[in-house]
């Protein structure tokens, strides 16, 4: 597959309109109250009887400070006290849902998120992780995919052991920023050595996938340091990068007015700054896997990549396409058989619906035909830019030019304009819709025409 990526500032500025980021098809913001607990059994009794490995995601949503750019579901609190009556609500949630599955189905692919999962100390770690073993069926072989978020700020290679020891074998650094002025900005302060100490813990403990978070587009960042930030990065040689683009949407996330707009890189440095990163990664070796994510060739999303068997899901991209995703904790998101559900974003909500022995789901979908069809488009489209026409007609039992004829005839436009090619049978995307993927996947998108302002742009 072509890996390069082509800058052209006239056609990004033409397409770059708000759009949302794919981790789901339809998007989140499409969940809604009236799912009940009895459509979420129905959609058990179906996962269960298609069977197969299982997805686990669990949010641990504290933070000992804020930063100002953050737009994760997080709580912030120096009271270490508060973990503990959460965890035990946590603990009280996996035992609820693992009661709903068939208890032979190994759990492939495990994920810790925040906030900021290494909130918890070393005892309480430890005794999440018993309980999801306990109630689930989790490898002990190294086999599943078992990942975590770390703040270096937050980690010393005494836990990175410990980690490891508990089963993980995928680490993901945030890191952000190095430029102590950008640091500043943005209420991040966190040491090169700090953060090198914790990645060279994760490489000697084996961790076999180690992530850098970096945004692109905070605060004082100017091409030159930010280019600073991610040549000593490179240095390190991580697996993977996550580079993302600063979302600066003060009216929906509070803490970020503590921004000073002012101080915010102008679109064209931002674009300057993305093409610096393209190019030395590139040089330095990565492939470009799309929307914000570079990886070695050697790294596992890579090698999915180029065998057509990523998949995109709630973490980002992802290798195992076939799980059903059970999410734990508060605001957590859960994708079983053809629905989405998430749980209360209200720690006391939830609290009291576990601790009554109630699940603590606020809303969810039902996909309906058409959404699961359209999901299958964005899906290979955000993976794999190209689609085939002939697998979705057959899954879905459609004639592809006929279904989509009228996205089809929006996609002209952005072929005269260089970004995908159209033939009778796929679509195929260039070098120069590489970076505006999103844009493509959005001409699929059945219920976007009214949500366009509630999403960031895609530079
Ligand atoms: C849950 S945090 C990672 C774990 C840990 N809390 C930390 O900060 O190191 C997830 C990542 O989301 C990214 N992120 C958060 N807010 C963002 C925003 N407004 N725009 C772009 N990326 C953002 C950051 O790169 C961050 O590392
Ligand atoms: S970026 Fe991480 S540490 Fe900072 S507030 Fe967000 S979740 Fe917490």
């Amino acid at each position: 597959m072509d890996q390069s990526l082509i800058f052209d500032l006239e056609l990004i500025n033409r397409y770059d309109k708000a759009g949302p980021r794919y981790t789901s098809y339809p998007t989140a913001l499409e969940l809604h109250s009236e799912f009940s607990e009895s459509d979420y059994r129905q959609q058990i009794e179906l996962s269960n009887r298609n069977g197969g490995p299982l997805s686990l995601y669990l949010h641990i949503p504290f933070c000992d400070t804020v930063c100002f750019f953050c737009a994760c579901n997080k709580i912030i609190t120096k009271n270490r006290q508060h973990a503990e009556p959460y965890l035990n609500h946590l603990i009280g949630e996996i035992q609820l849902q693992a009661e709903l599955f068939d208890q032979n189905r190994p759990v492939n692919q495990l994920h810790w998120g925040g906030g900021t999962p290494t909130f918890l100390n070393a005892s309480q770690m430890q005794r999440l992780m018993q309980a999801t073993r306990d109630y689930f069926q989790l490898y002990s072989n190294d086999q599943g995919e078992y990942s975590i978020e770390v703040d270096p700020r937050e980690t010393d290679s005494q836990t990175i052991a410990q980690l490891r020891e508990l089963g993980f074998n995928r680490i993901s650094l945030g890191v952000q920023d190095f430029n102590p002025e950008v640091q500043k900005a943005v209420n991040r302060l966190q040491s090169k050595s700090q953060t090198f100490a914790v990645l060279d813990s994760a490489r000697a403990q084996g961790f076999r996938s180690i992530n850098v978070d970096l945004i692109y587009g905070l605060p004082l960042q100017t091409v030159d340091s930010f280019a600073e930030t991610l040549d000593q990065l490179i240095e390190k040689s991580p697996d993977r990068f996550s580079i993302f683009n600063y979302a600066h949407l003060p009216d929906k996330v509070k803490t970020q007015r503590q921004i000073n707009a002012e101080q915010l890189p102008l679109p064209a440095v931002k674009l300057a700054m993305l093409q610096m990163i393209g190019q030395r990664l590139n040089a330095a070796g990565y492939v470009y896997i799309g929307m914000d994510h570079f990886a070695k060739p050697n790294d596992e999303l890579a090698i999915a990549q180029r065998e057509g068997k990523l998949y995109r899901n709630f973490q980002g991209y992802s290798t195992h396409s076939d799980c059903d995703l059970i999410g734990l904790g508060m605001t957590s998101i859960g994708r079983i058989a053809d629905s989405y559900l998430q749980n209360t974003k209200d720690i006391s909500v939830y609290a009291q619906r576990i601790s009554t022995k109630q699940l603590a789901i606020a809303k969810g979908l039902l996909l309906t035909e058409d959404d699961r069809c359209r999901r299958a488009v964005i899906t290979q489209l955000i993976c794999h830019f190209y689609v085939e026409f002939l697998p979705i007609e057959t899954e879905f039992s459609i004639i592809f030019a006929d279904y989509f004829a009228n996205e089809l005839a929006q996609l002209i436009m952005m072929q005269q304009d260089g970004l995908l090619v159209l033939s009778n049978d796929k679509i195929q995307v260039l070098s120069a819709g590489r970076l505006l993927i999103r844009n493509i996947c959005m001409v699929f998108d059945r219920y976007l025409v009214k949500k366009n302002q509630q999403f960031s742009k895609v530079i």
